[in-house]
């Protein structure tokens, strides 16, 4: 079978090699995977960045989705032909998070998902959508549930609130789509006007050029008749999270989720105590939180946006575009 190998940080090392076709354990399946969906994770993964100790080589990427090709001798809840969808921790079911539970996830914990095949726990999967194909599938277990756990486990989202999303990656393009799903009122920020356009037609009811207006909150609070936002998904981390914070109304949601403009971030003490700001740090979400969303998907009609579908010998290029930040939602390796 193909599959991708990283025999050395970077994406320039990253190639396409001959596997052979592994056999699923008592409690694994055999999915055959059809797409994968790239993340910031999986380029700072293989650029080495993230974590140098990764161990080397390994086949990359974290999101993927595909259908069940044999099952495990004790495998009790797929049957071959199932379609599904990987987890990203795969031993969070749901329940609290805990050091153990933490380092299950795909790519890291076990080998990554850019394979026509790979052996799967059967506690690691989730039912793919009916109305997704392989392609849109593969672009929830982190994005998706990210964006979900962060409006719906946390902030408390409620029909009528207004939120803000940030850029039009990944992770913010699900904050807007569930945003709108669930009655929201979406004030939707980019760096680049021609994008800004595509955020109105996906449902946004307010942009703004965050480049434009580096002091974004300000705009926010003008449309909010300076009352402030009710929650935001903060992606940009340093360069985000004082206007994520200023944006907000009194007890005010901010989940800590991405760091594209660096991790350590400058928090005003005084705003955030006297607003009562709930911040919350967010790490994907549990297997139940994925079910719950993709049920939502399913009921909504909803469909993930995707920029660009690579095929896999194309995986460097793919990453390249993705690390040129052109996309609006994710972008996509078909895999078989
Ligand atoms: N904590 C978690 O569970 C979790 C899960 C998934 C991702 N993440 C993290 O969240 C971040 C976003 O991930 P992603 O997959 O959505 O990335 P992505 O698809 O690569 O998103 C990139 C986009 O973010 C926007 N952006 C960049 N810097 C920004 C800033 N300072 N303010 C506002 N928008 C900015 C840009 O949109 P425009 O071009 O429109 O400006 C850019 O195109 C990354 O840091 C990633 O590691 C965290």
């Amino acid at each position: 079978m193909k599959a991708i190998h990283l025999k050395q940080f970077g994406i320039e090392n990253l190639q396409l090699a001959d596997e052979k076709i592994p056999t699923p354990g008592p409690h694994q399946v055999l999915v055959r995977i059809e797409a994968v969906a790239l993340n910031y994770l999986d380029i700072a993964l293989i650029s080495g960045t993230y974590k140098p100790s990764l161990t080397l080589p390994r086949i990359p990427a974290s999101d993927g989705a595909g259908t069940i090709e044999r099952i495990g001798s004790e495998v009790t809840r797929w049957k071959k032909g199932d379609r599904v969808m990987v987890n990203f921790y795969q031993q969070w079911i749901g329940g609290r998070r805990t050091l153990q539970n933490a380092e299950s996830q795909t790519s890291q914990a076990t080998p990554g998902l850019m394979v026509e095949y790979a052996c799967v726990a059967e506690e690691a999967l989730v039912r793919t959508p009916a109305n997704l194909t392989a392609e849109e599938a593969c672009t929830l277990p982190i994005a998706g549930v990210t964006a979900w756990n962060g409006w719906f486990v946390h902030a408390g989202l409620k029909p009528g609130q207004t939120v803000v999303t940030q850029g039009t990656g990944g992770v913010s393009i699900f904050a807007l789509q569930l945003a709108k799903i669930a009655g929201a009122r979406v004030i939707a920020t980019s760096g680049s006007d021609h994008k800004l356009d595509t955020l109105k037609k996906l449902g946004a009811d307010e942009v703004i050029n965050y480049k434009k207006y580096p002091k974004w909150h300000e705009e926010v609070l003008r449309l909010t008749q300076q009352e402030g936002a009710d929650a935001t998904l903060d992606i940009g981390g340093a360069e985000s999270i004082d206007s994520s914070i200023r944006s907000l109304r009194m007890e005010g949601f901010v989940g800590l989720v991405g760091f594209l403009g660096g991790p350590v971030l400058p928090v005003d003490f005084f705003r955030s105590v006297v607003y009562t700001v709930r911040m919350k740090g967010i790490s994907v979400g549990t297997r139940e939180d994925f079910e719950d969303l993709a049920r939502a998907v399913e009921v909504n009609g909803l469909r993930p946006v995707i920029s660009q579908v690579f095929p896999m010998e194309k995986v460097q290029e793919a990453f390249r575009y993705m690390q040129g930040g052109s996309h609006v939602g994710k972008v996509v390796v078909r895999v078989d």
